[in-house]
């Protein structure tokens, strides 16, 4: 188990009717002044916005508004943002939606402190600034990217065509309302996707260069299983709250940080190397109706399938762990084959058994499905070389070529 730091700092509020304590646990926090961040509407739609803000009223804290968050959210709306959170003197971001409008108050408030174009801080031009950044806080509606915790705010540049994440604990939100009811309105499509967004956070961690580390690995084994039950349960009866509620609280620990303590190869960073990620925003990036989670349903399986010769007692492991496969013994059992074979039918069949699980919620096995082509392939290529360099990877470096390979693969 390697050296790590840990530090996850939210404050959840956690169940049924939390959204109408959003104001007094603000006001608790010495907050009075609030820009309210938000999508492309469904909060509006569903009533949570105007609850949201009735808690605000309530407690004595004044707001201003931001409205339209898209899906994989551009820098422009942010540079709005932070135009107004200075203007405003607002002293806390609050986000009310997914990771799009969680990601995009991150940014704007990461936006305030610093003098430059926000974009800077994205491209790596220039560091993000502790100092005089206002607080996130934010109500989830969609669980999915965890960004209710987590350490990562991501965010699209139309203009250069390039999705990128930005990691640091300044991203870390000070409060996060968990509702679970909330999510009772969410199309099975997203549903879907979110939770195949959760398997890849616990799944690009748990794939990292680093040896067993049994406590971590159980938890991840754990997450997913629930996800594996729990999903089901959720898209057959989108008002089952323990179902709701149950995928709600994955969806964070997937991505706060805990399901790869002590994988991490150098302690200051995140476990991982991101692989399927790194892969997926290029196709987000590309063609920002692409839900992430979708794009992941695509890439991931792709991915574990060109690599998992670098390590396969990782991937029996996973197997036997998640889905409850075991390799063949040729000799005890009886069957002609190698014991090789045996192997690589027992990884087959695993990665056979996620993929199945993302096609079984509605999520697509092929990049055609995302209106993704092998004409693409070349501009896919040139952008994720633009973000990750010659090779990226950590359970196996790529290069672009084996990109290639993997993008081709999932055609
Ligand atoms: O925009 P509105 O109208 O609100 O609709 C949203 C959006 O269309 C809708 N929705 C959300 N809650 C709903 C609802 N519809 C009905 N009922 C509700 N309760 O769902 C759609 C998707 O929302 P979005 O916020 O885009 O989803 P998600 O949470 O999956 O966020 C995706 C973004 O997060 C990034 C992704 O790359 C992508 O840009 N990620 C952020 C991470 C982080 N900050 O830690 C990590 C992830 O790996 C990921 O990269
Ligand atoms: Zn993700």
């Amino acid at each position: 188990m390697n050296n790590f730091s840990f530090n996850c700092p939210t404050k959840f509020v956690f169940g049924r009717g939390t959204t109408d304590q959003t104001g007094a646990q603000l006001a608790a926090l010495g907050h009075r002044h609030a820009l309210v961040v938000y999508g492309q509407g469904s909060v509006v739609r569903t009533g949570t916005l105007g609850r949201v803000l009735a808690s605000l009223d309530e407690a004595g804290v004044s707001y201003v508004e931001l409205s339209g968050a898209r899906p994989n959210p551009e820098i422009e709306l942010v540079r709005k943002g932070v135009e107004l959170a200075r203007n405003e003197k607002v002293d806390v971001i609050l986000g009310v939606g997914g990771g799009s409008t969680i990601d995009t108050a991150k940014a704007i408030s990461l936006g305030v402190p610093y003098t430059g174009d926000t974009w800077d801080l994205f491209s790596r031009a220039a560091q993000p600034i502790a100092e005089g950044k206002p607080p996130v806080a934010c109500v989830l509606t969609i669980p999915a990217a965890g960004s209710e915790a987590s350490d990562s705010c991501v965010i699209t540049n139309d203009e250069k065509c390039l999705k990128k994440g930005l990691s640091t604990d300044l991203n870390r939100p000070e409060l996060a309302i968990m509702d679970p009811e909330l999510t009772f309105t969410l199309p099975p499509y997203q549903t879907a996707a979110g939770v195949t967004d959760m398997c890849a956070h616990i799944m690009e961690r748990y794939f990292s260069g680093a040896d067993a580390v049994p406590v971590t690995d159980g938890i991840a084994c754990s997450l997913l299983r629930t996800l594996i039950a729990e999903a089901p349960r959720a898209l057959a009866n989108p008002e089952d709250y323990d179902a709701r509620a149950n995928i709600m609280w994955v969806g964070m620990l997937a991505h706060n940080g805990i399901a790869g303590v002590g994988r991490n190869l150098v302690p200051t960073s995140r476990a991982g190397g991101w692989e399927s990620h790194g892969l997926e925003h290029e196709l987000s990036a590309h063609d920002p109706k692409i839900a992430h989670g979708a794009g992941l349903a695509v890439i991931f399986p792709a991915w574990m399938r060109y690599v998992w010769r670098e390590n396969p007692e990782r991937f029996l492991a996973f197997g036997r762990d998640v889905f409850d496969i075991e390799p063949v013994n040729p000799e005890e059992d009886g069957v002609d084959i190698t014991a090789e074979q045996a192997v690589a039918d027992a990884v087959e069949a695993t990665i056979d058994a996620l993929q199945e699980f993302f096609v079984s919620m509605g999520m697509p096995s092929t990049l055609g499905e995302l209106g993704i082509t092998e004409a693409d392939i070349d501009a896919l290529i040139q952008t994720l070389e633009q973000n990750k360099g010659a090779e990226f990877g950590e359970f196996k470096r790529l290069t672009m070529e084996d990109a290639r390979n993997i993008y081709m693969s999932a055609l």
